[in-house]
């Protein structure tokens, strides 16, 4: 193929991060909205093996032979050339954009590596499943994230609301009524590894308690995708401060983040909590169609650096 383009969507939990890496059950959907996107032209007049790489938005322009052995990106493109039985790529450009932000509990690194094996796919006519897809992101998300749980990679395959349990078979979720979540941005970047670090050195020190707070969050996951499947949006939002609190006492909220949700509360949201890895990165809210522009608004107000609306179907 002379040219192959790859995407694929940001992602945001909405329920039982950090207990899901403790085989918890945990809920993430895709947002559509942000996505990553890699196209590979080729270059036919160069060698086979001239591998170009441009990523304007991390201000990276190398050839893959200049990048360091253990970058994400060339991790990707080897972890695919084994799995297709490729040993050397036909020369090429393979230019790599993403509107979704960095650090921020937005899945950016599974959907830059998710696009970027579609890419590679198209590109060498190999075609991978999203199981596929799934592992071999899986594969790279274990490089640079530590002990990752799999919803990342998992949701961002798959293109799809999942509750998802670590190392058991992929679960769907039906979203009996659509419902709108606002994802509010505290603009500080935060190391996942380092919160799940932190956690794991909590539950080292008194396994007894942090197991307690897991089976809480467990237990509201639960819950959760019952009150999804059912279209009990009430439900749901009074769960989502009830992770809240739990995911406070883990010690992964932030001044910043709790400033967000009490606004977003305050402006009348069903329900609103930290997502992803926390300390810094997102909150989300659930909202009426109606409220969206209130508490955005009041979301600003408080220090959000961004917000983006979403419907969840
Ligand atoms: O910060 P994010 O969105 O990548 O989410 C991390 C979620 C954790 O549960 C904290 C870690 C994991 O691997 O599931």
């Amino acid at each position: 193929m002379v040219s192959s383009i790859g995407s694929a969507p940001a992602k945001i939990i909405l329920f039982g991060e950090h207990a899901v890496v403790y085989r918890r059950p945990a809920i993430a959907v895709p947002v559509n909205k942000l996505s990553a996107s890699v196209e590979i032209t080729a270059n036919p007049e160069l060698n086979p093996g001239a591998v170009h790489l441009i990523a304007p938005d991390i201000h990276l322009e190398t050839d893959l032979s200049d990048l360091s052995s253990n970058h994400p990106l060339l991790a990707a493109i080897q972890i695919f050339m084994a799995y297709a039985d490729i040993k050397v790529l036909p020369a090429c450009t393979i230019k790599i954009s993403s509107t979704i932000p960095v650090a921020s509990g937005m899945g950016s690194g599974a959907a830059v590596t998710v696009a970027l094996l579609r890419s590679l796919a198209g590109f060498s006519n190999c075609p991978m499943t999203e199981k596929a897809l799934s592992e071999l992101t899986f594969e790279v998300e274990k490089i640079y994230h530590g002990t990752p749980s799999g919803i990342d990679n998992t949701v961002i395959a798959y293109n799809m609301p999942v509750y998802f349990i670590k190392d058991e078979v992929l679960q769907t979720l039906r979203v009996a009524q659509p419902f709108n979540i606002i994802i509010g941005g505290t603009g500080i970047a935060s190391s996942t590894a380092a919160a799940v670090g932190d956690v794991r050195k909590g539950w080292l020190a008194d396994p007894q308690r942090f197991d307690a707070m897991f089976d809480a969050i467990g237990e509201i996951s639960r819950a959760a995708r019952r009150a999804i499947e059912d279209g009990n949006i009430f439900i749901l939002g009074r769960l989502m401060n009830e992770n809240q609190a739990v995911l406070q006492d883990l010690g992964v909220s932030s001044p910043e983040l709790n400033a967000l949700i009490e606004a977003a509360r305050g402006a009348g949201a069903l329900g609103a909590k930290l997502s992803g890895g926390g300390r810094g990165g997102n909150m989300i809210a659930l909202v009426n169609a109606t409220q969206i522009d209130q508490v955005c608004g009041e979301l600003h107000a408080a220090g959000a650096h961004q917000t983006i609306s979403t419907i969840v179907k």
